[in-house]
């Protein structure tokens, strides 16, 4: 499995806040995913925390304004700021937040700031009332305008005591939001990727459907890995009980239909369609408006068939040419590898991930699965019992494969 994480040297920027008891949490957890984190503290910063508990997580020098006037010739900012693959400022009070929109250099990390050619990410913490102030809304707005990302505030209980916006993001969600920037320039940067996932659902009756045991894992780590990669995500998902991976965009369905509609409205433009959905293949013919009742004899449900997602896609990528490049997944409990390129040839695809559901440990719920992918030159690699994001990250990596063969 890849990890996001490694070989990444964040700047930790942590400025005056109480927020600051979760900043080391945060910066336990940057070093405990594999990045190497420097933190720096502003002066306010040193007010709440001293430099030992950082160095202490981190296992790294923390950095203060002591090292801008003094060690290492005046230059620690430009040392910082060219290390840096991510400037990570968090908390930002609004006082820092104003004096970056400013372009000020008064402390060591507004100096590195400057100097910084990598990514920046922000996580406001302030009182409702700072954050909602024009002032530091326009300060945003100027340093959104110069390509800085934020992350939160989001409402909830403040220092004060009140209930406003202003606070602090949890660390686990600014470390998905790190991964995310992180992965910015990484070769599917530039390419739209439609990922379904999940298990339709048709409905009998407003309490009663057709489903399947299809959990959505696997769709959603091909949406992940994908975005690992530098793409734009969209996730067109039947219900599952997963969260989308942040910086994906969630398109909710529950039935085939509404799966259709969603890709089909989704594939202008599209890089890649990788279909991880379990779509149904039939439907009641007609949905009851009401509960049906048990009555004493038995229930004639009668069904038919639902449109086959790819064929469609298939149908309408020979006029637009969208999309470019289509993978879909056969889930088998027989003849595993002739069904599936049967499905391969019929729904035109580039390549099919053949998954054997009958073992115990592949297929629907578990975390793992045993695939063989199936190309439409004829090849195939068949692969050992891997994890789902295993499997996701294989099938990604076959995807920048196939674009740069094609020279998409
Ligand atoms: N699929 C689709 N539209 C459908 C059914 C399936 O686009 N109505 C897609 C799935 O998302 C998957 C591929 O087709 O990528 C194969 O799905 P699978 O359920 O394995 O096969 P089916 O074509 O439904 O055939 P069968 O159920 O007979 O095996």
């Amino acid at each position: 499995m890849t990890n996001p994480f490694e070989n990444q040297h964040i700047v930790l920027g942590v400025t005056g806040s109480i927020a600051i008891y979760k900043a080391v949490d945060l910066a336990s957890k940057l070093t405990q995913s594999g990045a190497v984190v420097d933190v720096v503290l502003t002066p306010s910063a040193e007010k709440f925390v001293c430099p030992i508990t950082f160095q202490s997580v981190t296992g790294r020098k923390c950095y203060t304004d002591q090292d801008l006037w003094g060690g290492e010739g005046h230059v620690v900012h430009v040392g910082l700021g060219h290390a840096a693959t991510l400037l990570l400022i968090a908390p930002a009070s609004a006082n820092t937040i104003a004096k970056l929109a400013a372009g000020l250099a008064d402390n060591l990390l507004t100096a590195t700031s400057l100097v910084a050619d990598c990514p920046i990410l922000i996580a406001p913490a302030m009182e409702s009332h700072m954050y909602t102030h024009t002032a530091t809304q326009a300060n945003i707005q100027t340093l959104k305008g110069r390509g800085v990302k934020f992350i939160g505030p989001t409402e909830g209980r403040l220092a004060s005591g009140a209930v406003g916006y202003g606070r602090f993001v949890e660390p686990p969600d600014i470390l998905s939001a790190v991964r995310y920037e992180l992965s910015r320039s990484a070769p599917l940067h530039g390419h739209k990727v439609v990922v379904t996932a999940g298990g339709t659902q048709e409905a009998i009756d407003p309490v009663r459907m057709i489903t399947n045991r299809s959990s959505g894992k696997q769709g959603y780590a091909v949406a992940q890995a994908a975005l690992d990669q530098g793409a734009e995500v969209v996730l067109i998902s039947a219900p599952t009980a997963l969260i989308p991976p942040y910086g994906s965009k969630l398109i909710e369905v529950t039935s085939a239909s509404e799966m259709q509609s969603a890709v089909i409205k989704e594939i202008p433009g599209t890089t890649a369609l990788i279909m991880a959905a379990a779509v149904a293949d039939f439907k009641p013919q007609t949905t009851a408006q009401q509960k049906i009742k048990k009555g004493s004899s038995s229930l004639d449900l009668h069904l038919e068939p639902t449109t086959d997602i790819l064929k469609e896609v298939a149908s309408q990528k020979e006029k637009s040419g969208f999309p470019k490049i289509t993978f879909g997944f056969a889930a088998e409990s027989q003849d595993l590898l002739a069904n599936a390129t049967k499905k391969l040839q019929e729904k035109k695809l580039d390549m099919i991930i053949a998954n054997n559901i009958s073992a115990s440990d592949a297929g629907f719920e578990v975390d793992t699965n045993r695939v063989t992918f199936l190309f439409s030159s004829g090849e195939k690699e068949e692969l050992p019992l891997l994890t789902k994001i295993e499997v996701a990250e294989k099938a990604v990596s076959i995807l920048i494969k196939e674009l740069v063969s094609k020279k998409q």
